[in-house]
């Protein structure tokens, strides 16, 4: 499969990455633009693909084109890449770029639009798509081969969900590092050295998301588990409560989701 990426950053770097450990495509068949060197340089030296300059080489011949640059380049990026047939797929995972405003940029209907998040970057990310109407069947199981090779891949019927998945899953790799860190800082300030807390709060955080899955039991009934009467955990789950963690989760992901919507309305 040719793929054509525009931005060889964080993003496109661990797409190139996934697909080519999961030999979605070989080096020979990939090409990405970037306007900076050194990550060109970087790229081409360090996964064989092809590098360019030049956006317009990177689309000519792809199959599939991923848009991975900011935002804020995106206008421009749109103007140089316009002109691409039906038979090329383009797949955005810029943030808040709509649909819409991808198909009028670029006078082109054959759309993925998707938000993945920063554990692709290990292929445990976790990522929400969906396609427009025009992409074929054929695309669709293209654009799911790239997103899959990521980690898991989830598709959703409408847009309005890709903006609630960058306020819950997009952002949420950060809200987790935040607790991470601060249970560790916690550790350490009753004495623990920083390495130990460091594997105590990993590990927990791991096995308790694989607890979540595996079991498939609702949080409370696993939180419930393990909260004996008038034991440690509940002490430690009043202060929780008491600094509001429910509801300051909740403003959290509400205040992404407002700014992912304003980002689109751009
Ligand atoms: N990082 C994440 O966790 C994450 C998760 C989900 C979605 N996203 C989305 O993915 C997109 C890429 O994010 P990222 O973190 O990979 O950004 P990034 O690291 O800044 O990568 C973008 C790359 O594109 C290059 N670039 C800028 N203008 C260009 C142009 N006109 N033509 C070709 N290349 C150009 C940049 O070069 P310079 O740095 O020299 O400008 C940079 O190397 C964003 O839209 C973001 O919203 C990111």
């Amino acid at each position: 499969m040719k793929v054509g990426f525009i931005g060889g950053g964080i993003m496109g770097e661990a797409m190139i990455k996934s697909l080519l450990a999961k030999k979605v495509a070989m080096p020979g068949d990939i090409t990405v633009s970037d306007v900076s060197q050194s990550r060109r340089h970087a790229l081409s030296k360090g996964y064989g693909v092809k590098a360019t300059a030049n956006n317009r080489e990177a689309v000519d011949g792809a199959e599939a084109v991923v848009l991975a640059i900011k935002p804020q380049d995106l206008s421009k990026v749109l103007s140089e890449v316009k002109g691409l047939s039906l038979q090329q797929l383009v797949l955005s995972i810029v943030a808040g770029a709509s649909l819409d405003s991808l198909c009028r940029g670029l006078d082109h209907s054959c759309l993925v639009r998707a938000m993945p998040n920063m554990p692709a970057r290990i292929g445990e990310g976790m990522t929400v798509w969906m396609a427009t109407a025009d992409v074929s069947q054929h695309q669709r199981e293209l654009a799911r081969s790239i997103l899959a090779a990521l980690g898991e891949e989830i598709y959703v019927s409408s847009e309005k969900y890709i903006d609630m998945a960058t306020a819950l899953s997009g952002s949420g790799p950060a809200y987790i590092f935040l607790v991470i860190e601060s249970l560790v800082d916690a550790g350490v300030h009753i004495g623990l050295p920083r390495d130990i807390a460091e594997k105590l709060v990993i590990e927990t955080t791991l096995g308790s998301a694989r607890a979540v899955k595996v079991m498939a039991k609702h949080p409370a009934e696993l939180r419930n588990m393990v909260t004996s009467p008038a034991g440690t955990t509940t002490e430690g789950l009043l202060q929780l409560e008491r600094g509001g963690l429910r509801s300051l989760l909740l403003q959290a992901v509400i205040a992404a989701y407002n700014k992912a919507k304003n980002l689109g309305a751009k």
